[in-house]
């Protein structure tokens, strides 16, 4: 896949897509977005792939959306910007996605953290939605998603102070899943993709799914769903796979059938 303002690269069931834009400090522009997006889409039909890896080059995440573009815009232009579509795309891609968080994760950098399912920060990551800053509101879904991790009261003082929180305190918040030395980001962030990509592919997707509508479904029709989920799982070659190993005491080899 060949894009200008990304990188990325597949090695044993994990893709990685690096934001690429250095001039600018990996702040993403409407064509980052759509490649992004297209990125995604691309790697969720990619049977080779089982987990996706975002991160930044060099020593920042993404420093948000272009506030030069932002700057030009005029209200309605809002509603021609697919930020939302493209991050509730990643949210619900149905490889996990982990957010390896190398340095500034701000505006619409910590709503693409949001919208992947695990963020692991190096001790340097910096984390925040300064947007009021500029005199807006985070429109990537930042108001909703900030809510669900971290709670109503810690995403109010974060979003309308714009204040910038370290890597430490944003773990301490629940925002960060994994707090590690920069030069071990990778390291860890691998271990835990790795870890994923040995289960079976059929099962993670149904459990994902599951765990989504948890924030938006009442719990009868969650359980409803996870029961149906369960079964479509009961009926899968993994999840033979995966019973029968145990008896035999041996490790499942899980095909994604
Ligand atoms: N949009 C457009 N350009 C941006 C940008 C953004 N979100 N963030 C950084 N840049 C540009 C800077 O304008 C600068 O361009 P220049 O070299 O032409 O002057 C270049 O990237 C380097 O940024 P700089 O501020 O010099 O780097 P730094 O290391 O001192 O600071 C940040 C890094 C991320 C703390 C700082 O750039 C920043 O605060 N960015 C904006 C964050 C923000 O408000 N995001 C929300 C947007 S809605």
């Amino acid at each position: 896949m060949d894009f200008q303002n990304l990188r990325i690269t597949i090695e044993g069931y994990i893709a990685t897509i690096k934001i690429y834009r250095p001039e600018k400090r990996n702040a993403m522009d409407p064509n980052s977005w759509a490649e992004l997006d297209q990125a995604v889409r691309q790697l969720n039909l990619d049977d080779d792939v089982r987990v996706i890896v975002i991160t930044g080059y060099e020593k920042t995440f993404v420093a948000g959306a272009d506030i030069q573009w932002i700057h030009e815009r005029k209200p309605l232009d809002i509603y021609g910007l697919a930020v939302q579509d493209v991050l509730l795309n990643i949210y619900k891609s149905y490889k996990p996605v982990i957010a390896a968080i190398n340095g500034y994760a701000l505006g619409g950098g910590c709503e693409l953290a949001l919208a992947c399912d695990i963020r692991i920060g190096s001790d340097t990551a910096k984390l925040g939605q300064p947007e009021i800053n500029l005199g807006i509101l985070p429109a990537g879904g930042g108001t909703q998603q900030l809510t669900k991790i971290i709670g109503l009261a810690k995403a109010k003082e974060l979003i309308l102070t714009g204040d910038i929180i370290d890597a430490h305190e944003a773990k301490h918040l629940g925002l960060l899943n994994h707090v590690v030395p920069a030069e071990f980001l990778m390291e860890k962030v691998f271990e835990i993709a790795k870890k994923i990509a040995t289960k079976s592919p059929i099962a993670i997707k149904m459990a994902k799914i599951a765990l989504n509508e948890s924030s938006t479904a009442d719990l009868s029709a969650g359980l409803a769903l996870e029961k149906s989920l369960q079964a479509v799982l009961f009926g899968t070659e993994d999840k033979r796979e995966g019973t029968k190993a145990f008896l035999e005491k041996r490790k499942p080899v899980f095909k994604g059938e």
